[in-house]
């Protein structure tokens, strides 16, 4: 049995597969719309999150399955002290898959240690976001025709920001990839990762400034400053307008750069950029529910 807890769980090879598969979904919904009957998702969200549970359940709905679950850890019995290895063997008797987010780091893969069903990390503390980035990858192959050879520019809190994490991650196996790191000093990335980047030998560079680097990217991924993993708030209030994506600055990108954010947005992009046709955020969110329908068709080993 499968889970997903990080974007390299997957080969490169496997990867391509599900995008395929992602987008034959895309091309042909209704060849799907049966794939999971009788199957059931579960969604354990202890943590907030609008785009990741409901495009998990859109996602099995679309594909005729059920979905059962709770978004609060609050109205589940994590509140009365139930670990999440107990929990999620009640659930494995209640559902074939689970998706499960948590706000500490490593409790889906301690979950699945124990579980009879895949378990997919959602969205552990600020580790990894791998479905995010089957999202942010979905996306790009499918606006730029490619994953590798890109410069992308990562923008805002790269110190908190699990997608980020994760996205990194999963780029640095292409070929030809380079990585800018716009960031306040207080935000930077963290080290582990600047440090997986030199082994590879994989180009970078540390910069706080936007504007200047906006002319080079293929890719800029912005992200919103992680309020709710800040100690402190005057931090927070500090430095979470650092960065404001507007229609001013994008004269400053090429016309083939796509915008992507991974949702939800603060202050960090204006409104006014939304009408540019290189900001793909929404349709990001959108290739969202493909990918997960894709991944748990995959975690299933069901073949329509
Ligand atoms: C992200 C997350 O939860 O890490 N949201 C999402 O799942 N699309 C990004 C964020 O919350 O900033």
């Amino acid at each position: 049995m499968r889970h997903l807890m990080n974007p390299l769980d997957f080969t490169v090879e496997e990867l391509d597969r599900l995008f395929d598969l992602a987008n034959d979904i895309e091309n042909d919904m209704p060849k799907y719309a049966h794939a999971c009957a009788g199957k059931k998702l579960a969604t354990c969200f202890y943590e907030p999150s609008t785009r990741t549970r409901l495009s998990f359940e859109a996602a099995m709905l679309n594909l005729g399955g059920s979905v059962l679950g709770f978004s609060d850890a609050n109205s589940s019995s994590a509140a009365k002290g139930e670990s999440v290895s107990d929990t999620i063997r009640i659930i494995s008797c209640y559902a074939d898959i689970c998706a499960m987010r948590h706000p500490k780091e490593g409790a889906p893969m301690v979950a699945a240690e124990k579980s009879g069903i895949p378990v997919i990390n959602a969205g552990d503390g600020g580790h990894q976001h791998p479905t995010q980035t089957l999202t942010d990858l979905l996306t790009i192959r499918s606006l730029r025709g490619h994953l590798d050879h890109l410069t992308i520019g990562l923008c805002g809190d790269l110190k908190f920001g699990r997608t980020v994490h994760s996205l990194i991650n999963a780029l640095s196996r292409y070929e030809g990839m380079r990585f800018i790191f716009i960031s306040p000093d207080e935000l930077r990335i963290p080290d582990y990762i600047t440090e997986m980047l030199r082994a590879k030998d994989i180009p970078y560079e540390e910069v706080i400034r936007l504007e200047d680097k906006m002319p080079e990217l293929d890719i800029l991924y912005m992200t919103r400053v992680q309020k709710e993993r800040f100690f402190n708030e005057e931090d927070y209030i500090r430095l979470k307008d650092f960065y404001i994506l507007d229609r001013k600055k994008m004269q400053h990108a090429p016309q083939d750069m796509l915008v992507l954010h991974p949702l939800p947005r603060v202050n960090e992009i204006s409104t006014d950029v939304d009408d540019d046709p290189r900001a793909v955020y929404f349709k990001q969110a959108q290739y969202g529910v493909y990918v997960r329908m894709a991944l748990i068709l995959t975690l299933l080993q069901i073949q329509p």
